[in-house]
């Protein structure tokens, strides 16, 4: 059996993903979440996919004690994924201390914890928004840190640079971290998915709730940017592609062939699909024709971005590799499935 891993925010899209991914690697895992945005039943999906119910405490991670607890009952955990944060970049904007206080004070907590549980290494969620728009494309690792755009992407930038400075200081940890591109999809069983809270804000979510007649239109924001097509460019990376991603990356820190206390990687598939090339291929994918109009940009978007993902090809043996056409029809899927299932 391996080892014990602690994925906060296991209940989430990614997280739950993650979770499969771990368990069918052989992982024992402990979900942590405390459910301000996913439900408690998404155990079951993953327990049905896996045949293996993870672990899984209720828990506020911004509670400190709360938070040791969790470690005093699991004393096997070795590593963490910490998947857990607010995500949504315009209620960011509305409400800044809840973002800095829930996305920091849990990663806070997390790395002062570690040491005293002999917790190996932690996986950090970072996002390309990091880069905000790259001057050079793709971007790499090296490409310069943009001033964030909101502070959503200020809490992903600070957390990125509380890791640096606790392991420079001397903590005996390891860290790795992702730096994803556009996630979408779901698990091909349809048992786990993305759930948004809401009008969604994402355009996938958005696509397939139009596509099955929850919302009349989707919007495509602009068709002036300076792109083949018009519509921005995204790097769109398939869910259980990423998931995989830290599969590998906990292994690397759990076998201890990190080459840096701090090693940093973009998770994307290394190519860019414009708004517009992906509504023609999730039309031809599931053959559902898809409502839709141009309509003006949207405050803060970043025109184009898309990854050079080489170095974790190479260090992380790793490469996103399900085709696009595939990756819609699982969204697709999702979206019956849900309205097979009343939810939706
Ligand atoms: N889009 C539309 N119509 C919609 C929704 C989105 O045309 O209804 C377009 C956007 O303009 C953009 C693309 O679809 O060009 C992707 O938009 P998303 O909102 O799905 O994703 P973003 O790239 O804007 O944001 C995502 C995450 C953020 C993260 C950011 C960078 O949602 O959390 O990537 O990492 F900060």
């Amino acid at each position: 059996m391996k080892e014990t891993i602690l994925v906060t925010g296991g209940t989430g899209f990614i997280g739950s993903h993650t979770t499969v991914e771990l368990q069918n690697a052989g992982y024992e895992v402990v979900i942590v979440d405390n459910l301000s945005n996913s439900q408690a039943d998404v155990i079951d999906g993953i327990e049905k996919i896996t045949g293996k119910r993870p672990a899984f405490e209720k828990v506020d991670l911004r509670d400190y004690d709360a938070t040791e607890a969790v470690f005093r009952k699991y004393p096997d955990i070795s590593g963490i994924i910490h998947f857990a944060a607010s995500k949504a970049v315009g209620e960011s904007v509305q409400k800044p201390l809840m973002y800095y206080r829930n996305n920091i004070l849990s990663l806070v907590n997390l790395l002062e914890l570690m040491p005293k549980y002999n917790v190996k290494g932690i996986i950090f969620s970072s996002s390309c928004t990091v880069y905000g728009q790259p001057d050079v494309l793709p971007v790499t690792e090296e490409s310069p840190i943009k001033k964030a755009e909101s502070p959503y992407g200020n809490t992903k930038q600070i957390n990125e640079e509380i890791i640096q400075d606790t392991i420079k200081s001397g903590s005996p940890i390891k860290s790795i971290i992702l730096r994803y591109f556009n996630p979408i999809g779901s698990h091909p069983t349809a048992l786990i998915g993305e759930m948004p809270n809401g009008v969604p804000q994402n355009l996938i979510p958005y696509l397939t709730q139009t596509a099955i007649g929850i919302r009349e239109q989707l919007s495509v924001f602009g068709d002036d940017y300076n792109t083949p097509d018009g519509s921005c460019i995204r790097d769109y990376i398939y869910v259980v592609d990423l998931a995989k991603a830290h599969v590998s990356a906990m292994t690397r820190i759990m076998e201890d062939k990190t080459e840096e206390s701090v090693e940093i990687y973009n998770i994307g598939t290394g190519r860019g699909t414009s708004v517009l090339e992906l509504i023609n291929a999730f039309e031809q994918s599931t053959g559902v024709k898809l409502n839709y109009k141009i309509v003006g940009r949207r405050a803060g978007d970043i025109e184009k971005v898309w990854g050079n993902v080489d170095k974790a090809n190479e260090k992380l043996g790793w490469r996103a590799d399900t085709p696009l056409g595939d990756v819609l029809a699982t969204a697709w899927k999702w979206q019956l499935a849900l309205r097979e299932r009343n939810i939706m």
